[in-house]
């Protein structure tokens, strides 16, 4: 028997010591959580994109009577993205959440549908994606899905 061990690295951020554009795509975050639809979970995720020519799409999360039918503020925002601007990559994508009166104060985790989301989005594109998780307490930073989805299942499984 063996261990195969797969690395993750974030690196953790103060607010103050991101860039000014990154500032800009948590700040553009934290407002969409202000139009999230979410009358059943009162959690508000907000999302910014930020496309390789510049362009930062905004989105969040937007629920449903039938629940499975809603969707998350990741897939929201990378969609309309992709869908607006189908040949432009994604370099940075910003994440934040508000309940109870207040942004959470640790950095929001995205679910297994909008990390597989986020990995599609870097493979069709062939660009890694930075993505910023916003806490109150710290920021989260990943170069690249890998980071936040080992072992995955992408495109190059199906043309194997
Ligand atoms: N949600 C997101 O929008 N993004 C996440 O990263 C986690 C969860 C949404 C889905 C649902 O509307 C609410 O938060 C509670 O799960």
């Amino acid at each position: 028997m063996k261990h195969l061990t797969i690395n993750c690295e974030i690196e953790v951020y103060k607010y103050d010591e991101l860039s000014d554009i990154e500032k800009e795509l948590i700040d553009r975050a934290k407002k969409a959580t202000e139009r999230s639809y979410t009358p059943y979970s009162k959690f508000n995720v907000g999302a910014a994109a930020l496309l390789e020519d510049g362009t930062i799409f905004e989105g969040n999360n937007q629920e449903n009577a039938a629940y499975p039918s809603g969707i998350c503020a990741e897939r929201t925002t990378l969609f309309y993205a992709n869908a607006s601007k189908p040949d432009k990559a994604v370099k940075t994508l910003a994440v934040a959440a508000f309940t109870n009166g207040e942004f959470i104060d640790d950095p929001i985790p995205p679910c297994g549908a909008c990390r597989q989301v986020m990995l599609e989005t870097e493979q069709r594109f062939n660009t890694k994606m930075r993505v910023l998780l916003y806490g109150r307490n710290n920021i989260y930073a990943m170069n690249g899905v890998e980071n936040l989805l080992p072992l995955s299942f992408g495109i190059e499984n199906l043309n194997k």
